[in-house]
């Protein structure tokens, strides 16, 4: 064997051992058994806060309370913690930061303008929501920084104006690099108890006051907690029979991005709670079709950022969109056209060149290792790939304006396409994403009722929460709203806990 071959056999032995650790880590189901209960006798004496799922929303207010002095349980009905924040792909947006220096009101325009038709829809809290949002971006990126998290790349996603989307710089994903981060600084702390495998089944309450919740474990235990509730409990774009049957039974045997799994809102909803933008759901354009499992329900996202960079979207070899245009718009632009024989699946081809994948190459490094992307050259693409791409490569160059009107090609480096030009190129699908609607909050996450009061002792943060979005979410803002609003409700849960133990 020769000495080059047997140097690229270790190096793909190398990597595919990085491949298995990093998917056995962040991405494959845990079968662990329950994390046992310790109990928790507070040091301070406080009362404890209770807090329902351990995505980013639910650790961002457990991290703030826990900075407060407050006791935290933190109760998640999976076996492992994280939800869909540990699987973030693409990033979280921030503006301006010391990595994104664009200090003008851009990305609020940008949020309102992606918002689209919802924003008709009247509400006091949608614009008093997106402007928290928006002025509380920089001090998010700047919290998880001195937490640890590395978030100095940055990328523009699809919607945007301007880059704005943080990510770092090595292998980890983003979502798995903040959430790793987080739980290991909570873990370290004695306020912080999490109980996995344990599902809160009902929300205590005394007339409109919050009291405590019951829940149930995976090994038989049944038992209830008493102290003021922070509901982070996630969105229900994995709830095709229940919540996704009722407010868009159109969508019926779409695949998804997110695990079956029940929506939480109907817990919230018993106590009063008012539901906002319900049948608003992000279709993301691009889940790989897995070519060993082509009808696989739950399909891998092919991150946004791999667009971001450059990357190109091929119908029968021609570009047939602005590939940064919202999600919601290249989503329909893939649907006008009919579907592939597998139904409610479009056949697109995603294709990067060389200067693309470079600049996200731990992304798909990952996808090549899983058989979702392959490198290949453009001649084995559809016949007209050869001429759509020499076109996207020339307006990449500046040489004309984007027939698409694209403005950004951010890495694509590509300037002479030949039918032997190495390219990167996985078949994607639109597939169920996000659910942007939810409980209604206002900008204190205090979860409000139909006739617009709170509901005290209660507050919500992330995806399970509704309005911030409208119509159509940005890429990276979901993260950005766990960290804002999940803060924001750790901060006014902890004032709720030391005003009550001064009416004592
Ligand atoms: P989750 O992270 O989903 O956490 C909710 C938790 O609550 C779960 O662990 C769940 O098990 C638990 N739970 C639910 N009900 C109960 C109950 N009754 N009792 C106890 N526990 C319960 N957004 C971005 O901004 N940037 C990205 O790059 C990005 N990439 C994504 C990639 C993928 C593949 C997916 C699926 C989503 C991505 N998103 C991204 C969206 C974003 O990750 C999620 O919207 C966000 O993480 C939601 O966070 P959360 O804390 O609200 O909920
Ligand atoms: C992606 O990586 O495309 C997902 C980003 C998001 O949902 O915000």
């Amino acid at each position: 064997m020769s000495r080059s071959r047997f140097l690229t056999l270790i190096s793909l032995g190398a990597y595919g051992l990085v491949c298995v650790i990093l998917y056995n880590r962040y991405i494959r189901q845990d079968t662990t058994p329950p994390t046992t209960m310790q109990g928790i006798t507070p040091e301070s004496g406080q009362s404890s806060a209770i807090v329902v799922g351990s995505g980013l929303a639910g650790l961002s207010a457990a991290s703030q309370l826990v900075s407060h002095g407050i006791p935290v349980r933190l109760l998640e009905r999976a076996a492992k913690p994280g939800g869909n924040s540990m699987k973030a792909s693409s990033g979280i947006n921030g503006a301006p930061t010391k990595h994104q220096l664009v200090a003008d009101d851009a990305f609020y325009q940008d949020t309102i303008r992606s918002a689209g038709k919802a924003m008709d829809v009247k509400t006091t809290q949608r614009e008093n929501l997106i402007t928290t949002l928006v002025k509380n971006s920089s001090s998010a990126i700047e919290w998880l920084e001195s937490k640890g998290v590395d978030l100095s790349k940055v990328a523009q996603l699809g919607g945007h104006s301007t880059p704005r989307t943080h990510r770092g710089a090595g292998q980890t994903p983003p979502g798995a690099s903040i959430m790793t981060t987080l739980l290991k600084s909570l873990k370290e702390s004695p306020l912080f108890h999490l109980q996995t495998s344990c599902t809160v089944t009902k929300v205590l309450h005394t007339d409109n006051l919050v009291t405590g919740v019951q829940y149930t474990c995976d090994n038989g235990e049944q038992n209830e907690l008493h102290g003021p509730v922070i509901f982070a409990s996630g969105g229900f774009a994995g709830d095709a029979e229940g919540l996704l049957a009722k407010y868009r039974p159109d969508l019926a045997g779409y695949p998804s991005t997110n695990e079956p799994r029940p929506g939480t809102q109907p817990l919230l909803t018993e106590l009063g709670a008012q539901l906002i933008d319900m049948d608003q759901v992000q279709i993301h354009p691009t889940g790989f079709i897995d070519p060993a499992n082509p009808t696989s329900p739950v399909k891998f996202l092919a991150a946004e950022v791999l667009r971001g960079a450059g990357g190109v979207l091929l119908r029968d070899g021609k570009r047939f969109f602005n590939e940064l245009d919202t999600r919601e718009r290249v989503t329909d632009a893939i649907r006008s056209a009919p579907e592939s024989k597998i139904p409610h699946q479009w056949d697109i081809q995603l294709v990067l060149d060389e200067g693309t994948y470079n600049s996200t190459k731990s992304h798909v490094d990952f996808y090549l290792w899983k058989g979702l992307m392959k490198q290949t050259t453009i001649a084995d693409l559809a016949p007209k790939a050869l001429e759509s791409i020499q076109q996207y490569a020339e307006f990449a160059a500046g040489k004309h304006d984007d027939a698409f009107n694209r403005k950004s090609f951010a890495h694509w480096t590509l300037t002479d396409p030949k039918p032997e030009s190495v390219v990167y190129v996985g078949s994607v699908t639109p597939v169920i994403h996000f659910t942007m609607g939810g409980v209604l909050i206002n900008e204190k996450s205090e979860v409000l009722k139909e006739d617009g009061e709170k509901i005290e002792g209660l507050w919500a943060a992330g995806e399970v929460s509704g309005g911030v979005h409208g119509a159509n979410r940005l890429g990276g803002s979901s993260l950005l709203e766990c960290v804002v609003f999940g803060r924001i409700a750790g901060d006014q849960c902890a004032e709720f806990i030391r005003q009550a133990g001064e009416g004592k």
